[in-house]
This record gives C-alpha cells, structure tokens and sequence, in this order.
C-alpha cells in the first residue's frame, strides 16, 4: 500500500508543485537580497537584509518549507536623537559623533550641562539609555546647583 501511494506521489508532479513557494514575504524596512523569482522549490532559502541604520532581529535565512515560508526577521527602526528634546532636558552627549543616529539596541551616554546633575544619583551610570525599537527614554537633569564644602 505505502509502495502504491509512493507510485501515485510520483506519477503527479502537482503535489510537488504544491510544495512550491510563491516570491517570500515583504518585509517592512528591508528585503530580500538578490533576485526575486517567481516560484521556489521546498527546502530553497533566500536570505533578507534591512535598511541601513536597521537592526535585523531573527532569522536571516529564510527556508520553503512545504509551500510556507519559514519566520521571517524583522527590521527594528533605530533611535535618531531629537536636539530640541535634548536641549530642554539639558542633556548633550557624553561622546561627540557625527550623525545622531543609533541602532536598537545600541547604548547611548549623555551628561548633563554645566550646573546640572541627574536626578537618578543612586543608579551607577544615570545618564545611559539604549534604544528600543526607535525609542529612548532621555535622562533626566535637574539644576541642582553642587553644594561645597569648604572646611
Ligand atoms: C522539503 O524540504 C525539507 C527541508 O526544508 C525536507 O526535510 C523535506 O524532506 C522536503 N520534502 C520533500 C517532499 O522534498
Ligand atoms: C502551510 O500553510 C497552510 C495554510 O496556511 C497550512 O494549512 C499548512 O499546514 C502549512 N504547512 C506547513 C508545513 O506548515
Ligand atoms: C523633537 O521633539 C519635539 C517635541 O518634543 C517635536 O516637536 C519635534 O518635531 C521633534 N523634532 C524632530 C526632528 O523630530
Ligand atoms: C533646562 O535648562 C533651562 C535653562 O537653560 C531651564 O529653563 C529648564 O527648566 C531646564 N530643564 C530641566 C528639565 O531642568
């Protein structure tokens, strides 16, 4: 009996070609690499990339897999630094560079402008935030002026 399924499975190609994939998936803020075709065999990959500045988060290779396609990544939106909102939280960064522009995940150091200090003193490093999914939480400042002791 298996012998005989095997034999039908065999004289039609049409449940092969159920198997097949349509093009994959389009991904918001990033692609495919490569050329797109039409139709994919099972167990054929193609491989996703993002945008510039995008962080990539799960599986790059993605498979057919029996006329599915497997889990694609996604694309996370990086973090672009707002002046207006650093400048009203009194906060600059604590290591110049160029562009404002951080990827998720990437850890961001601000100080506070002269004569003011953050408020969270008890945590270690009070003016380190990272980026999540395009968003940061600023630090705040506040203008507590040092007081001195002069002995
Ligand atoms: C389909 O592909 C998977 C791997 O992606 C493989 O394990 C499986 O045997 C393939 N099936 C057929 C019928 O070719
Ligand atoms: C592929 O997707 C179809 C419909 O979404 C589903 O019925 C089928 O079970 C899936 N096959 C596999 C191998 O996941
Ligand atoms: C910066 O943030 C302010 C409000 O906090 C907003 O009005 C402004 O449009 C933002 N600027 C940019 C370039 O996103
Ligand atoms: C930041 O500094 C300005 C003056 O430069 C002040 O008006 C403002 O209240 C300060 N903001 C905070 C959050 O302390």
């Amino acid at each position: 009996q298996v012998f005989l399924l095997n034999l039908i499975a065999s004289l039609y190609p049409l449940s092969e070609m159920q198997q097949d994939c349509a093009s994959p998936p389009v991904i918001k803020n990033g692609g495919v690499l490569g050329p797109l075709l039409a139709s994919y065999k099972n167990g054929s990959w193609v491989e996703y990339g993002c945008q510039h500045y995008h962080f990539l988060d799960g599986p790059s290779i993605v498979y057919c897999d029996h006329g599915n396609w497997t889990e694609q990544p996604t694309c996370l939106e990086p973090c672009i630094l707002n002046v207006t909102d650093m400048d009203s939280n009194n906060l600059t960064l604590k290591w110049r560079r160029e562009k404002l522009i951080f990827l998720h995940g990437d850890l961001i150091e601000f100080e506070c402008k002269q004569g003011y200090d953050f408020l969270q003193t008890a945590s270690p490093s009070p003016g380190r935030t990272q980026c999540d999914h395009g968003r940061l939480k600023y630090p705040k400042c506040s203008c507590e002026k040092k007081t001195f002791m002069f002995i």
